[in-house]
Formats: structure tokens, C-alpha cells, sequence
């Protein structure tokens, strides 16, 4: 175990986070779900879960930014004597005698400890599973006999998250329960269009219960202090609209040294529309009381929670590495590729930072979260990037978000993001790349998911393509048009309205000479990546279009060389009046670490010495204690040429915040560069596990987070939007490609590391196709690179470097 922290510690080989304080300094998350039942859940039990979509399929209700904060989840409430607790602490605040959370793959495990009565709550949901499981057991550890009362709580959303807080003239009258001695039924709305429920139920007859908030709660309490609970309780209640509620309550007693368990099932079902009902008005609860005879015994809930075990254990099965460093040990084998697996099913919905109601899945996110997941699901993978696709215009274009429930685009986020096309042929070379899949590019896929309109995948990534060389500037450079990958460089914007969003106000693109290099440096690197890919002898493409992509590529590398050039480093973007932005003729927004990073990544000018320059110009500018900052100086004060980055005050997010997303970019130039020592410094700095200072990160410990305050902020270092951000598949590439040097190429391995040589010897496993390669690398600073041709079966190899 390694030293201990304030709040908590890695167990490595329990692959757990260990926190042994509840009072964090912000709520520190967990996900559980694999498929299309998620669930956020905080070490003190707090958060919600919800099928498929956490706007539309909201099952437990959630106040994000309430007072205090975190209120809500599944609470189970004891009473011994005049004492009530939580074993998570939260929400009575009882002090305990022992508490301990620990965050696992997909599940939490909550243990708290009051007077000689210890309660060990496990969470988690089974693979492929609709439902949470509550795996409640209460031991006596004292010498005298314990009676004691125990009660659960859920409080149930009204399915669709965004009315559930603001339609409350209709709200107040909906809900609808059904009470069974099995389980306590939420079916509002289900007696008209609806043709899903919840239910929470538990594997043993309880001896009260409540499903009306108010009886269970009293009008003028908190969770804190349900009335029930304090009277030893239950108010039978049935609830008739207002807010229902779920709570079971069972009167125990316990031997010293006995213990005790029940096991609480947390559920949602579908139902086919012909078999909604058994009984006017009576819900069909038949799938329901199959996943309470499947979880609701010991032994059922032993093989739900070793198959789930299992799952991550195939998942993290794929690459390993040993090395000398466990903080790289730990986040490589473990919280990176688990951080990625979220990112991938959750997109930038639902954290503790997304309200699960504000946005869908992003086109430009998913692709790159792509790059995160390919080796470990790539079955998910294929048909995430046939997903993607069918959003896609036909001229190239594509909607910038769609929704889970339906796939579709999101009409009101609308499109116009120049970088999204080319985050398509990113993927796709991803998921190729690793499985050697060329079949997806003849998939047909359509247009805006019109039936009739499919063309094959190929032809997507070829419009793609063509949707940056058919928009390009005065320079020769892409047009940015609403934004690339920094939402927040809005240069056709010119909002002088508070009240709209700078993501889908009027966009004036017609006549606008705003152009990015950012995207001139994406379209070179994957330009090169699809000319390889078309030439490749699966694809053989016509070799007349190879050249013209090639041709287009070194038109653009010229272009960028001739215009894109400030002297000293990349510039940033040519503005709506052909005005240069990071540049230093600038006074605030001199150099930018987007262009730094994706000029280097493309090695534009790199025989010239362009790409050192620029990679010392972000060191010299960009770098900070806690990482490379976006943009220096900070903009102090509103440009509206410039849109929402000068709408941050400085240090934070867009505005010279330490964007983590996009310090794998200089990472990997730093590794094309063969600069060792920058690499790992830069990626020490926005590793989690490396972090000295818990309390000043705030954030969780275990995972990346979107941004870190810059210099330039109140207080440098500090962590938020934990989770959900494009930092985790980045920094799994760079680490897994680019420091430790494992490459899929589309014939094999290339192996190419780049780490400072005292970690340079370590040991890989590594599944790929329907290989396993354990590899062994000596590398001593040569830049020496190794290609290992695919082949199927187990293959065992020493290489030095
Ligand atoms: C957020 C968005 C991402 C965008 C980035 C920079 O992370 O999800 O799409 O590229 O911010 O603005
Ligand atoms: C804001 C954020 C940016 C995010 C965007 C999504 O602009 O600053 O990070 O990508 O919202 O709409």
C-alpha cells in the first residue's frame, strides 16, 4: 500500500480507491453500469442512476448545486437506541467510530461503524443488468445483543430530469406507486404513454414502509432528519402525486458476533406496449420479479458480483504494464483505462460537473473517446463510429451533437464546427489500426439518418476530407467556422447579449476570414493517417485520389508554414477581419497550446526546426507548476471578437485554465520530438496519482480532470469537471503510444518509447487481435524503434531500445 493521504489511498491490487474520510473535499465519484444502466454514486452515497439517457430516463431524483451539496442517493437510515447514522456517514452526519469507502471497478462499498454495529453496504450494478443491487449486511461487533432498526430510502425522479425541477403544476399530481411485499413500485406516468417503471425491492418481508416523501420526511425536515426514522416509524404511506418515494423499514436484532443481511434490488423495466398492464391500472411486474428472484438471494448476488468482477477483469486483462513507477503502474493498468470505459459510455452527459440534462453526445468528443476504448471493446467501438457517422450532412458537415435515446442530431446545438468531420477519419483509423477491421469502411451508412441516402463509411471519411479543403481561408488555411476544438474561440460570434449561448448564437460565417490553425494542423496529421490508410493494400484506393489527399496535405503544411509561422511559434487562428490571434503582436493571447500541439503532432516545419521552437515556446510560455496552460497572457477582460474564452476570468477553463485535454497534444509532439524528459514532466503534472496535494486538487484522486486552474487563477491547482473529458483517451494514447511505446499499426506492433531511461526497462502485456504479446523493453534513450508483425498466439519477446 503506498502512503497515505489525507482522504484516502490506492488499494492496486484490489484496484480500489480507498477513502477513509467522508467529509472530501468535494464528493468523490464512482460510476457503475456497463451497457444502459448507469449509476454516479459518491462516497457517501449520494447521486442518481438512469436507462440509457440521464435526461429522459432519470430514475432517482438529483439536486445538483444544492445546499449542502451531494444531497440524495440511496440512503439507508439506523437507528440504535436514540441514535441514528449512516454507514455512509451522509446525509445525519453522525459522527462514526470507522468509516471507509472503497471505489472499485463498477461498484462502491460503503462500511461504517457506530456502537459495536457495523454496516457494509455494497453497490453495484451486474453486467448487462437493469438494476442497482444493495447488498446491505450488519454485523454486531460488540459483547451485548443489538435491536435496531433499518430503513432505506430512494427518492424517485419523475423520469425526464429537465421538467421533473421546473413543470411543477403538473408534477405535483403525477405519481403514481404500487405497493407489493416484494418491492415498492414507481409508475407514474406509465398509466398513459410511459411503458416503463421503477421499483425497489428486497429479498425479505419489511415491517413498514413509505412511498409519500412528506410522510416519510415531514414537511419541515431534511434527509438528515426523516420523522419516521426519529420515531422508529413507518408511515405506511401511499403516495398520490407530490413527490414519491421508496423506503422500506425492518426491525432487527442481532447476537453479539451475528450478522445479518438483506439484499435491495433497484430496478427499472421496459415493457412491451401489448403487455403494459396484468389488470386495469395494474403494472406488469413479471421482468421485475425475475430480477428479484436473479439478485434478491446471497448466491445470486455472489455470481451478479463475480461476473461483474470478471468483466473488468477481461477488460483490464489487455494491456498492463510493470515498470519501477506504481503511479504509472496504477493509472496505466488501472483508473486510465477505467476513466476511458466511462468517457465512452457516459460522453459529456452525466458527472458531478454535467448534469445528465444539458448535453448529448458530442461529435468531436465521441470520436476521440474512441481512441480511449478501441483495444478493450471494439465490437462498442465499431458500431459507435457507424453511429456517429449517420449524423454527418452530406457536404461533410455534421450535427455537433445527437442524442442516446434516438441517435439522431440535436437540432438545437445545430452544426458549423469545422475541426468535427475530421474527428471521424480519427476514429476510424483508431478502431482500424487496433482490430484490423478494413470491412467497416464499406458499411453503408446515411446521411442525417435518412433510409435511402447510404453511402459507405469510406465515402464519409473521404467527404470528411473534402469539408476542409471545400472551406478554406484567404490563406489557404481551414475556415474555423462556429468553433473548433476550442468551443469557446467563437470568432464569428460578436454576441453582445448575455442571454445567449455563445455555442449556438448566430453564427457569420459568410464573409468571415477566420481561420485555425489548429484544425490546419488536425487536417495534416490525419491527412497523413488517411493517405496511409487509402494506399494501404486492403483499401488500395485509386491511387489518383491518394495523391490528391497527399497533395492536399503538403498544400496545407506549406500554407501553415507560410502564414500559420508568428517567429518563435504557431499562431493560433487568423480572426473574423484576417487579424492574427496568438501571436506576439497580440498583447494578451500570445501563444496558444492548441496550434503548439497539433503542428508538432503533424511535424509541420519539423526539418526547419519549427517543431523544437514551438515545443520550447510552450515550455517557456505555457508551462506551470500543475501543467501546460491554454493561452498566455490570460485575456483580462471581454473581447467580443473573441467570444467566451475572454468571458472566463483569468486562469480558469478556455482563458489560460490547464485545459487536460489538450496537454497530451504537446506530450506526443514533445515524444515525436524524441524529448524524454519533457514528456514525462509534462505527464507527471496532470497525472492524477501523482498528485502531492489532495486537499488543493479537490477533485477525485483517481481520475483526470477536464481542467486545472492555471497560474494565473485565485487558487493555481485546483481541479474541477472531473471525469467525463477528452484528458482520459488522450493521455491513455500518449502514455500507451507515445511514453510507453506500443503503436498498433494496421500489420502489427510498432513499438516506439520514449521515457527517460531510468524507467526505461518495464514489462508489457498486451492483447491485440488474437495475439497476446508480453514484451519485455530495455529502453536506454536511443530512439530506437522495433515493428513486430502481427500474428495470432502467444509471443514473448525481449527488446532493447
Ligand atoms: C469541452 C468539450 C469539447 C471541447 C473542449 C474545449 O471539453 O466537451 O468538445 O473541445 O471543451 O472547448
Ligand atoms: C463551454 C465550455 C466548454 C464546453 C462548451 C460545451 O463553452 O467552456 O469547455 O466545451 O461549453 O458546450
Amino acid at each position: 500500500m503506498e502512503e497515505k493521504h489525507p482522504f484516502g489511498h490506492f488499494d492496486d491490487a484490489a484496484r480500489e480507491y480507498v477513502i477513509t474520510r467522508p467529509d472530501t473535499p468535494w464528493p468523490w465519484i464512482n460510476y457503475m453500469g456497463t451497457r444502459d444502466f448507469f449509476s454516479l454514486i459518491s462516497n457517501t452515497a449520494g447521486g442518481y442512476c438512469f436507462c440509457r439517457d440521464a435526461k429522459f430516463r432519470r430514475i432517482l431524483r438529483y439536486r445538483y448545486n444544492g445546499v449542502p451539496m451531494d444531497a440524495g442517493g440511496r440512503y439507508f437510515y439506523i437507528k440504535d437506541g436514540d441514535i441514528v447514522w449512516n454507514p455512509g456517514w451522509k446525509p445525519c452526519k453522525t459522527p462514526l467510530d470507522t468509516y471507509e469507502c472503497r471505489h472499485g471497478m463498477g461498484y462502491t462499498r460503503i462500511c461504517g461503524e457506530k456502537n459495536g454495529l457495523r454496516a457494509e453496504v455494497l453497490f453495484f450494478v451486474p453486467p448487462d443488468a437493469r438494476c442497482e443491487i444493495h447488498r446491505v449486511k450488519l454485523t454486531n461487533t460488540g459483547k451485548t445483543p443489538k435491536r435496531f432498526q433499518l430503513w432505506s430510502f430512494v427518492e424517485w425522479c419523475l423520469w425526464n430530469a429537465s421538467t421533473d425541477m421546473e413543470n411543477f403544476q403538473r408534477n405535483l399530481s403525477t405519481g403514481e406507486v404500487e405497493i407489493e411485499p416484494d418491492a415498492l413500485y414507481h409508475k407514474t406516468e406509465y398509466r398513459e404513454r410511459r411503458d416503463h417503471y421503477a421499483f425497489y425491492g428486497v429479498n425479505r418481508p419489511y415491517d413498514g414502509f413509505d412511498t409519500d416523501r412528506e410522510t416519510f420526511i415531514g414537511m419541515y425536515n431534511g434527509f438528515d432528519a426523516p420523522q419516521q426514522v426519529l420515531a422508529g416509524t413507518s408511515g405506511n404511506s401511499v403516495a398520490h402525486g407530490w413527490s414519491p418515494v421508496a423506503s422500506h423499514r425492518f426491525d432487527l436484532e442481532l447476537k453479539p458476533g451475528a450478522s445479518d443481511e438483506l439484499i435491495f434490488v433497484l430496478g427499472y423495466v421496459k415493457n412491451p406496449q401489448e403487455a403494459k398492464f396484468t389488470a386495469p391500472a395494474v403494472i406488469n411486474k413479471a421482468q421485475a420479479r425475475k430480477m428479484l428472484q436473479a439478485y434478491g438471494t446471497p448466491s445470486g448476488a455472489d455470481i451478479a458480483f463475480a461476473t461483474l468482477k470478471s468483466y473488468w477483469d477481461d477488460i483490464l486483462s489487455r494491456f498492463s504494464v510493470a515498470s519501477v513507477v506504481p503511479e504509472l503502474d496504477r493509472t496505466v493498468n488501472i483508473w486510465n483505462q477505467y476513466q476511458c470505459m466511462i468517457t465512452f459510455f457516459m460522453s459529456r452527459s452525466a458527472s458531478y460537473f454535467e448534469s445528465g440534462i444539458g448535453r448529448g453526445m458530442g461529435f468531436r468528443d465521441s470520436n476521440q473517446d474512441l481512441a480511449g476504448i478501441v483495444h478493450l471493446i471494439p465490437e462498442r467501438a465499431r458500431q459507435r463510429i457507424l453511429d456517429i457517422a449517420a449524423t454527418q450532412f452530406p457536404d461533410g458537415g455534421c450535427y455537433h451533437q445527437y442524442q442516446p435515446l434516438t441517435k439522431r442530431g440535436n437540432n438545437d446545438i445545430g452544426g458549423g464546427f469545422n475541426d468535427d468531420p475530421l474527428w471521424l477519419i480519427f476514429g476510424t483509423v483508431a478502431y482500424i489500426k487496433e482490430t484490423g477491421d478494413f470491412g467497416i469502411l464499406h458499411e453503408p451508412v446515411p446521411f442525417d439518418n435518412k433510409p435511402g441516402t447510404e453511402v459507405s463509411l469510406l465515402e464519409h471519411l473521404k467527404i470528411s476530407f473534402a469539408h476542409v479543403t471545400d472551406n478554406l481561408g484567404p490563406h489557404g488555411l481551414p475556415l474555423i467556422g462556429r468553433a473548433d476544438w476550442n468551443d469557446c474561440l467563437n470568432l464569428n460570434c460578436f454576441s453582445d447579449n448575455p442571454d445567449e449561448s455563445f455555442q449556438t448564437t448566430e453564427n457569420k460565417t459568410e464573409g468571415s476570414k477566420a481561420e485555425s490553425l489548429m484544425i490546419a494542423g488536425l487536417f495534416v496529421a490525419e491527412g497523413k493517417d488517411f493517405a496511409e490508410l487509402l494506399a494501404h493494400p486492403a483499401v488500395a484506393a485509386d491511387p489518383k485520389y491518394v495523391a490528391k489527399v497527399r497533395s492536399a496535405v503538403a498544400a496545407m503544411e506549406t500554407a501553415v508554414k507560410t502564414h500559420g509561422w508568428d517567429g518563435e511559434w504557431f499562431l493560433r487562428a487568423y480572426g473574423y477581419y484576417g487579424d492574427k490571434i496568438g501571436s506576439n503582436e497580440n498583447d494578451e493571447g500570445k501563444i496558444f497550446i492548441e496550434s503548439q500541439g497539433w503542428c508538432t503532432m503533424a511535424r509541420i516545419g519539423a526539418d526547419e526546426g519549427l517543431c523544437d521552437k514551438a515545443l520550447d515556446s510552450a515550455v517557456e510560455h505555457l508551462e506551470c507548476e500543475h501543467g501546460l496552460v491554454l493561452n498566455t497572457p490570460a485575456y483580462t477582460h471581454y473581447i467580443k471578437d473573441y467570444g467566451e474564452i475572454s468571458s472566463y476570468p483569468q486562469g480558469y477553463k478556455e482563458n489560460a485554465g490547464i485545459f487536460c485535454h489538450n496537454n497530451p497534444w504537446i506530450i506526443i509532439g514533445e515524444a515525436m520530438a524524441g524529448r524524454e524528459d519533457a514528456v514525462w514532466r509534462h505527464y507527471c503534472k496532470i497525472t492524477p496519482s501523482f498528485t502531492k496535494d489532495q486537499a488543493l486538487r479537490k477533485v477525485e484522486p483517481y481520475v483526470f480532470c477536464q481542467m486545472v486552474a492555471g497560474k494565473d487563477a485565485a487558487r493555481p491547482g485546483e481541479g474541477k469537471n472531473s471525469w467525463l473529458t477528452g484528458t482520459a483517451a488522450w493521455t491513455w494514447k500518449c502514455v500507451s503510444e507515445f511514453i510507453l511505446g506500443i503503436k498498433p499499426q494496421y500489420d502489427g506492433l510498432l513499438i516506439e518509447p520514449c521515457i527517460p531511461a531510468a524507467y526505461g526497462t518495464y514489462k508489457i502485456h498486451r492483447r491485440f487481435r488474437n495475439a497476446e504479446y508480453d514484451i519485455t523493453i530495455h529502453y536506454t534513450g536511443r530512439h530506437g524503434k522495433h515493428f513486430i508483425p502481427y500474428t495470432p498466439g502467444r509471443h514473448t519477446l525481449e527488446i532493447e531500445l
